[in-house]
């Protein structure tokens, strides 16, 4: 293992796309920003400096962080914000892990141009459980948003009214010919015939789920979030925003008479304001003659095509093979119900609110709606553990349950406060996420840092605690950092407390996240030296 130096300069540069020209907040002046490649046992060490107007931070979205909490990067969670002109040094090593993950800000919406994947090789001398693949692309999706990002969600928050959204999706920062003014801003991937491609797809998209298809193309599914698992054949492929897929593309033994579009779009079941537009890439055949080549294009399912989101997850299982056993909780400890979704809050006196009804749109996990503090909490945590900054009465079930699947009642009891759940370490832990369906079903991406959480079961409807326990997998489940909540139905996780530290856990959709649909854990220190947080680097930032 080898020690892997970085120098991230937060900068802004001039970005075109679409025949908008704006300045963005960029990684050494790249949109998107750089490739991290390491391997699984490394030493990253990445220095950040903030030369633009804003706080930022950068987060290393599914590294596991054992016992380098001070690296994870959430503001206000585990670190204040790197101001203007200051630097910090992430300092982290790379522990069983290996596959595609990705790094981006962590400070309101700057995560919308700062962002780039993780690429994490196996150790040296240690082989993909599938054929090497010929050559390996990140395809990594994102948005162009013609506006600042920072006035959308600003006004947002002031107005009580859903955000705007984007102006195009993109495929590598490139939104594709699909789009006015933009063909020249087409992601073009080469190929041979007869060849493997392991593509790592990324969604860094800040509001959606995407369905990802290439026409006349299928593609094998070898590894999520960094976790291999069993392979399965798709022609579609759906990622929630966090997550990612590794997928081998087989080419046609003989270059085609065509060359062939790889397409995003969003998969969407909520209310309101949705860019339903299409970012489209092209897979081109090294050919003879590029002249008279017939265009094809994929099928992507409806926008709103829960029945595929379904199935598609259910297919999703570990390797659960004797190099890479499944680690799953067999018994628990700690059972947790939480109820995720979206509320509306009471219009404030003397503003006029756009929400539902004159309120304004909130977010809430068990009714708190939760506020960031303004010191990070693992300061708090690790100083003088609490003292005012957060409680440690983060309710374990929601306050006043009702019936997700009826009419939600008119009063949601949503409140605010900086709440949390506090765990002995190596507890083994269950937490059944449901969604509410207030103000209709909508999927949740929820990620946990710090952690893989296994998928032990997924369903519709309201989750049954006397009969659907029974039929989970305790057996094979996938291992992700980031799990839908599925529209209008619930999801039970498992994990084991092994990793000592405060851990955010919120919904990867960023305007879910800004109305509060976030809380924190707390696991404390174990008794053995390599069960203890360490103390933290002299650079971090103070608020
Ligand atoms: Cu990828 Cu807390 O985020």
């Amino acid at each position: 293992a080898v020690t892997r130096h970085h120098k991230f300069d937060v900068r802004l540069q001039n970005v075109t796309r679409l025949c908008h020209t704006k300045s963005v907040a960029t990684v050494n002046g790249k949109f998107p920003g750089p490739p991290l490649i390491a391997r699984e046992g490394d030493r990253v060490v990445v220095e950040v400096f903030n030369h633009v107007n804003n706080n930022v931070t950068i987060h290393w979205h599914g590294i596991r962080q054992l016992q380098s909490g001070w690296a994870d990067g959430p503001a206000y969670i585990t670190q204040c914000p790197i101001k203007t002109g200051q630097s910090y040094v992430y300092n982290f090593t790379i522990v069983g892990q290996r596959g595609t993950l990705w790094w981006h800000a962590h400070f309101s919406w700057l995560r919308a141009t700062l962002y780039g994947p993780i690429i994490i090789l196996p150790k040296l001398g240690d082989f993909y459980p599938f054929p090497k693949p010929h050559k390996e692309i990140p395809i990594l999706f994102g948005e162009w948003w013609n506006v600042d990002t920072e006035a959308v969600i600003s006004q947002a928050l002031q107005t009580g009214a859903g955000p705007n959204v984007s102006d195009a999706y993109a495929i590598n920062g490139l939104p594709g010919l699909l789009y006015n003014c933009s063909t020249k801003d087409t992601f073009k991937l080469k190929v041979k015939p007869g060849k493997t491609y392991l593509l790592r797809l990324i969604n860094a998209v800040l509001n959606n789920d995407l369905f990802f298809s290439i026409a006349n193309h299928s593609l094998t599914v070898v590894e999520a979030d960094a976790v291999y698992v069993k392979p399965f054949e798709t022609n579609i492929v759906l990622i929630g925003p966090g997550q990612t897929t590794n997928v081998l593309l087989k080419t046609k033994s003989r270059s085609p008479n065509a060359t062939f579009l790889m397409s995003a779009r969003p998969y969407f079941t909520g209310q309101g304001n949705i860019d339903n537009s299409t970012t489209a890439g092209i897979l081109e055949y090294t050919q003879p003659s590029k002249k008279g080549l017939r265009v094809l294009k994929p099928t992507l399912p409806a926008i709103n095509n829960t029945a595929f989101a379904a199935n598609f997850s259910q297919r999703f299982r570990s390797l659960a093979s004797e190099k890479f056993p499944s680690n799953v909780p067999q018994t628990v400890q700690k059972r947790f119900f939480f109820t995720v979704g979206l509320g509306s809050n009471p219009c404030p006196e003397n503003q006029t609110c756009q929400g539902p009804n004159g309120t304004k749109f909130s977010a809430s996990v068990n009714n708190i709606s939760f506020s960031l503090p303004t010191t990070a909490l693992l300061q708090s945590y690790f100083y003088d553990k609490s003292n005012g900054v957060y409680t440690t009465d983060f309710p374990s079930t929601p306050l006043v349950p009702f019936n997700y699947t009826g009419t939600p009642p008119n009063d949601t009891n949503v409140s605010n406060g900086t709440r949390v759940v506090v765990l002995q370490f190596n507890t083994s832990v269950e937490v059944v996420m449901q969604d509410t369906s207030i103000l209709g079903a909508e999927s949740h991406p929820l990620h946990l840092h710090g952690y893989n959480v296994f998928v032990v079961g997924i369903g519709f409807g309201n989750f049954d605690p006397e009969n659907d326990p029974a039929k989970f997998n305790l057996v094979d489940p996938i291992e992700r950092n980031t799990v839908a909540v599925p529209s209008g139905g619930w999801v039970a996780v498992r994990f084991f407390a092994d990793n000592p530290g405060v851990w955010f856990m919120h919904c990867h959709f960023d305007v879910h996240l800004s109305w509060g649909l976030r809380m924190a854990w707390i696991v404390l220190d174990g008794d053995l030296p390599n069960q203890k947080l360490p103390p933290p680097p002299s650079d971090l930032p103070k608020c």
